[in-house]
């Protein structure tokens, strides 16, 4: 598909939405196998209904999305990365938590999940957007106290993946958080199980790697995380990985 979304990117205030020189290009993947989720302008009219988010996610878009909030530290002057968009309440959630002095940088690759964004989010300096990939982040190392990762991981091919999570890791200060909810393998007894192996083999043919790997799996052999926990709700078809940097 074209990424008609370009005349999207020009409609938004420059001083809004920050670019590197060369915008980065659409990644592939995301063209081929969810144009449809992302890129089209139907999808974002049809997908941005937070019900429909939670439907997908079985009822569990609040207590996912809290879940990985209540790992923040969004008083005084921290510094949050929040990598990738997310249909909902997701970035207005963060925002309602920062700090006076904190800051808040959102990272997506296509144009039109930023103008929908920003039409979603009140006018607050300490919210930014940026046009960039994930894979190839435009921010120092240790920028961050904290850097969010929502359901992109199970949509990336494997070497986005690991190049997202080397670059996650490397924006984020020794000490902050890396937080992750995603995909995981359900337990043999969820019957989720076989409905939702269906689905993903059809819709996301990435996600498998998340069922038959561990994140771990994919993270770089340097630097070494101090900490990583992982815990999963919903009977295993979901994790919350906090990798302490
Ligand atoms: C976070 S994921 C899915 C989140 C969740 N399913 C939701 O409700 O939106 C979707 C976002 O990831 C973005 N994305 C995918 N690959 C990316 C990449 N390599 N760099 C930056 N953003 C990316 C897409 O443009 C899209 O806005």
């Amino acid at each position: 598909m074209t990424q008609s979304a370009e005349g999207v990117a020009a409609a938004f205030p420059a001083d809004t939405v920050t670019r590197p020189s060369a915008d980065p290009e659409i990644p592939a993947y995301l063209q081929q196998v969810y144009w449809w989720a992302y890129l089209h302008p139907n999808a974002v009219r049809l997908f941005e209904r937070e019900w429909l988010v939670n439907l997908i996610l079985w009822g569990n878009f609040s207590r996912l999305r809290d879940s990985a909030l209540a790992e923040l530290d969004a008083s005084a002057d921290q510094r949050i990365l929040q990598v990738a968009c997310v249909y909902g309440d997701f970035t207005q959630r963060i925002g309602d938590r920062l700090g006076t002095d904190a800051m808040l940088d959102v990272v997506d690759v296509a144009p039109i999940q930023l103008a929908n964004l920003r039409a979603k989010l009140p006018a607050d300096a300490r919210i930014r957007l940026h046009r960039q990939d994930s894979s190839q982040l435009h921010f120092a190392d240790g920028d961050f106290d904290a850097t969010l990762l929502f359901f992109l991981l199970h949509e990336q091919p494997e070497a986005v993946r690991r190049a997202t999570l080397a670059e996650a890791l490397r924006v984020t200060r020794p000490g902050g958080k890396v937080i992750i909810v995603d995909y995981h393998n359900p337990r043999y007894s969820n019957p989720l199980r076989y409905v939702m192996k269906g689905v993903l083999k059809s819709l996301e043919p990435f996600a498998n790697d998340l069922w038959e790997n561990e994140i771990a799996d994919f993270l770089p052999a340097v630097p070494q995380p101090a900490a990583l926990e992982k815990t999963t709700c919903f009977g295993g078809l979901y994790q919350k990985v906090i990798i302490t940097r």
